[in-house]
């Protein structure tokens, strides 16, 4: 029988540690990862089996497995030609720091656990309240990620809402929101059991405050009651589209309805002067997204939730249980799990701190500058080919364009071409204006590495 316990340091385990260390500093190191490609469920089954025994298989069998049968099925998101989704790019200090916080085994819920730990988000919070040009006491904290972010941010609205004693409000709530909301948005709203209404774009494809006022001003009485939030973004999925962020401030703000702004991807640029001004009127939400994840160099997980009032969202999200009393009565200071939905979390704004302390604000104005900078380049490449063209202007980093000719099933093979043969992750999108769908195909620039041949490459593989 195998008596030593699984937590004992063996010569197994030194082993595996060194190999992990080592294939860690390797990865981190690479400038383009492989960028992968997936195989079905049962393939993987037969070319790896199982994998959880009553003995276990051994860290360095396990890891080797991992490498070589696991990874190469999964997709680098921070290969400087993967420009699909949203990438990601996080810094090398982020990541190792992310080795460390995994590491120290810190539960991140409450000051009386990580009160260390918590200060260094905050001081990265500070920063990003900063940004946000919020007025004090504006705040928040680390979420897994913007949907988790935007669910925070929602059922704080709605309790907000539900809290003001009225019977009316008694009922089922409804969200407004624009057609180039992330699709979280829809998803979250039932999570809160609540009904979301669509506004249709302007002309320039973003939501304004008349466009918002005049579907105000058609809802039945009993649904206008209903309406306790409005969400808009600032820089859509598709599109990098900011909506028309003071006008629709104003109404909200004549409505008293509370106003969500999505920058889960989009907030990064807040970090660049020059762009700032398309974001005017952000200062004014009662709630807004960002994703350190996404333009702001860290490993996943990191989304970011911010409250111009946070007393209102600790009022909603602080948890209470006998076994909790403590941690209310003794070296109290903030606690992160009062203004989210997750009681567990790591310190998962500790990654993105490192690399910001580390490195200094002016290096990420000028990665994100990069990413804008490469936008605008593409656009130029897209304007000069035949065999292509802009369906839209660039908008933050995001480009939409498409092939001339093409259909949906041509965008398709040339995408699992390119995926296929390693090149490149650039994959089709729909596009619909006036209530005409199209199938094209977008870059969304995150990564600072990407280089101007790669955009080239990329556009010439659609000759
Ligand atoms: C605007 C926007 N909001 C929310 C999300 C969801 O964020 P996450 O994937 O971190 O949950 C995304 C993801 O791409 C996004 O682009």
């Amino acid at each position: 029988m195998n008596t030593k316990n699984m937590h004992e340091l063996d010569m197994d385990l030194v082993q595996m540690t060194m190999d992990m260390m080592k294939y860690a500093i390797e990865r981190v190191s690479e400038k383009e990862p492989a960028i992968g490609y997936p195989k079905n469920e049962e393939t993987l089954r037969q070319e790896i089996g199982n994998t959880i025994t009553e003995q276990g298989i051994g860290g360095e069998n396990a890891f080797k497995i991992f490498r070589e049968k696991m990874l190469p099925t999964t997709v680098s998101a921070n290969n400087p030609r993967h420009l699909a989704y949203i990438p990601a790019a996080p810094t090398r200090a982020s990541i190792l720091f992310d080795l460390v916080v995994s590491a120290i085994s810190v539960h991140g819920a409450f000051w009386i656990n990580a009160s260390g730990g918590i200060y260094a988000e905050n001081e990265a919070m500070r920063w990003l309240v900063k940004l946000s040009g919020l007025p004090q006491p504006a705040f928040g904290t680390f979420t897994g990620g913007g949907t988790t972010a935007n669910l925070s941010a929602l059922i704080t609205a709605r309790e907000t809402w539900r809290n003001q004693k009225d019977p009316e409000r008694n009922q089922r709530g409804l969200i407004l929101a624009a057609h180039g909301a992330h699709a979280s948005i829809t998803n979250m709203a039932m999570a809160v059991d609540a009904d979301i209404a669509y506004i249709e774009d302007n002309r320039d494809d973003k939501l304004d405050g008349s466009s918002l006022q005049k579907k105000i001003d058609h809802l039945s009485p009993a649904d206008r009651k209903r309406l306790f939030a409005v969400v808009a973004t600032a820089g859509t999925t598709n599109a990098g589209i900011i909506d028309e962020l003071e006008s629709i401030a104003e109404v909200c703000a004549q409505e008293k309805v509370w106003l969500h702004i999505d920058a889960a991807y989009g907030g990064g640029a807040l970090a660049v002067p020059e762009i700032r001004p398309l974001f005017k009127g952000i200062e004014r939400a009662d709630s807004i997204t960002i994703d350190p994840h996404k333009w702001l160099f860290a490993p996943y997980d990191c989304g970011a939730i911010l409250y111009k009032n946070p007393a209102q969202a600790k009022k909603i999200h602080a948890q209470h249980g006998g076994y909790l009393d403590l941690v209310y009565k003794d070296q109290t200071g903030f606690n992160p799990s009062e203004y989210q939905i997750s009681l567990s979390r790591r310190l998962r704004g500790l990654p993105f701190w490192f690399s910001l302390a580390m490195h200094g604000t002016k290096k990420y104005e000028e990665a994100i500058r990069q990413g804008l900078h490469l936008a605008t380049l593409a656009a130029d490449h897209i304007r000069n080919m035949e065999h292509v063209e802009l369906v839209r202007e660039p908008s933050l980093s995001c480009v939409v364009y498409r092939r001339k000719g093409w259909d949906k099933e041509d965008y398709i093979r040339w995408t699992l071409k390119n995926q296929k043969e390693g090149y490149a992750v650039v994959t089709p999108t729909q596009w619909t204006k006036n209530g005409k769908a199209e199938t094209i195909t977008r870059f969304c620039f995150i990564n600072p590495r990407t280089k101007e041949d790669d955009i080239i490459g990329i556009l010439n593989s659609m000759k």
